[in-house]
Formats: structure tokens, sequence, C-alpha cells
């Protein structure tokens, strides 16, 4: 898959004619530090450093913690994913997008359940910033099937509702989604190869699935045109986590070399 101009220095190795898939690989997983404060956040990014480049700071690091997290991680040379998935009022939403962006992170996200005029505002709020992050939209949470979706009011199936949401998205002018692995082939059919589509719900074969419902392997999501792949407790919860994430890039490696 085409990765996207603006995004190329994360991406492209320098290093050697051929690709280097496994630089490649290290370049596309995003680590969730879920973790309750900095000190542990820290000491995991820089212990995977070697393994990989993103990190991805959610909700239970970012109340812990605060902005100096997303700092202390970009000035140790992480790039950051902020994933805090806003959704509010139009006006809101556009003035949380509009201080997060000045932490230093290189994605972040917004729901886009919150609406067309919620996304446009969010959009427009960070265009004319240099160096903006790259602003996703979450479609449907990982952990949602059809009879979570259903008791909240939503008769369509995952996969129905997700591309109705990435198409909303991408007409308010977006490019970037979360999506779960079950439906990355149909937003990259929408999207196209400019789409950063980052997946969660990544379960190598044979681990836990603890929250997560529409999950798939690495390489299946690399497959079907994940962008980035996002990657918590089956590396930050391994008894070797540098070796969990090791296993992982290695997938990651085999199936982009294919
Ligand atoms: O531990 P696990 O690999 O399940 O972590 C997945 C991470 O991805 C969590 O931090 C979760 O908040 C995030 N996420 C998700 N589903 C989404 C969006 C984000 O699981 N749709």
């Amino acid at each position: 898959m085409p990765i996207p101009e603006r995004l190329k220095p994360a991406f492209v190795s320098t290093r050697a004619a051929e690709p280097d898939w496994t630089e490649e690989a290290r370049k596309r997983l995003i680590v969730a530090l879920d973790v309750p404060d900095a000190r542990s956040a820290e000491a995991t990014a820089d212990r995977l450093a070697g393994v990989c480049k993103w990190f991805k700071v959610g909700l239970e690091l970012f109340s812990a913690a605060g902005p100096d997290v997303v700092q202390a991680l970009a000035s140790r040379g992480h790039s950051v994913f902020l994933d805090l998935k806003f959704h509010d009022i139009p006006n809101t939403v556009a003035g949380a997008v509009r201080s997060a962006a000045r932490l230093g992170a290189r994605m972040m996200t917004v729901h886009a359940a919150g609406g067309p005029a919620m996304l446009t505002a969010a959009r427009t709020a960070i265009a004319g910033l240099h160096d903006a992050p790259e602003l996703l939209a979450v479609t449907v949470l990982t952990s949602m099937d059809a009879a979570q979706l259903a008791a909240a009011g939503v008769q369509r199936t995952p996969a129905e509702q997700v591309s109705l949401l990435a198409r909303m998205g991408c007409e308010a002018g977006l490019r970037g989604f979360v999506c779960s692995p079950q439906e990355v082939a149909a937003v990259r059919t929408l999207t196209g190869p400019e789409g950063v589509l980052v997946v969660p719900g990544i379960r190598p074969a044979g681990s836990d699935a603890g929250d997560q419902k529409r999950l798939a392997t690495p390489s299946a999501a690399l497959r079907d045109g994940a962008s980035y792949l996002v990657v918590g407790r089956p590396i930050t919860q391994a008894a070797d986590p540098v070796g969990a994430a090791d296993a992982i890039v290695a997938e990651m490696a085999a199936a982009l070399a294919v």
C-alpha cells in the first residue's frame, strides 16, 4: 500500500534500494501505552524504542499524566499518537483539537459518531497549522459487536456502520480513520491509497482477545490495507514485551514482503 507523501519521513528506508521490510514494519507498529503513570509509559517506550517508533497515549495515561506525557515522549524521539477520541459539540471539539495539536503528537483522534459538522470543525481548526497532526476519525470501537451496537441503538452491522461513518468522514474532508481489521479493506476502497488507516483489534494467533471483539492477526490486517497497527496488551502485558513486539514486527515484515 503506497504511503501518503506527507508521512513519508516516518516510513521510507534510505538504507537500501530494496525495501527493508523489517524497518518498514517497525515504522507501522504503534504500541498502546495503556499504563497508569508517566514513569511506566516512558520506561516502556524507551525499552521498546529499538523495536518500534510509535506509541499511543490514550485516556488512562492522559488522565493520569496530562499533556506533559505527550511532550515527554515526543522529546525522547518517539512518534506519539494521541488517542483521546473527542466527541462533543463542534465548537468544543474544535477547541480541544486546537489545544491538543500543540502538544507534539503526530496523529490524534475524534469520534466519527460526532457527525459531519463536528468533523468539519475539527479538521478546519487545525487546517492552517504548521506540522498539524493527522486527524483520524474513530469509526466503531473494536470492542463492539452487532449485539453491543444494537444495545446502543444502532441497528446496522458493524461493517455497515463503519462504512457509513467512513464515507461521512471522507465527505467532511478527512482521510484518516480508525477501524477494526475486519473493515479495513472496505475503508481502504473508500479512501484510496492516500487514506491513513490505523487499526487496533490486533491479536497474534493464539493470544488472548480480552475485551476486543472484531479482531485479526497483524499479517491479515496489513494485507487488507492497514497503514498502522495498534497493539497494546499482547506487548505491554507479555512476560517479555520486547520479544513479543519483535515477533509482531517479524510477522508484519513477512506480510509486507509478499
Ligand atoms: O490492548 P489492546 O491491543 O486491545 O489495545 C488496543 C488499543 O487500541 C486500546 O488502547 C484502545 O483504546 C485502542 N482502540 C481500540 N479500538 C478503537 C480505537 C482505539 O481498541 N476503535
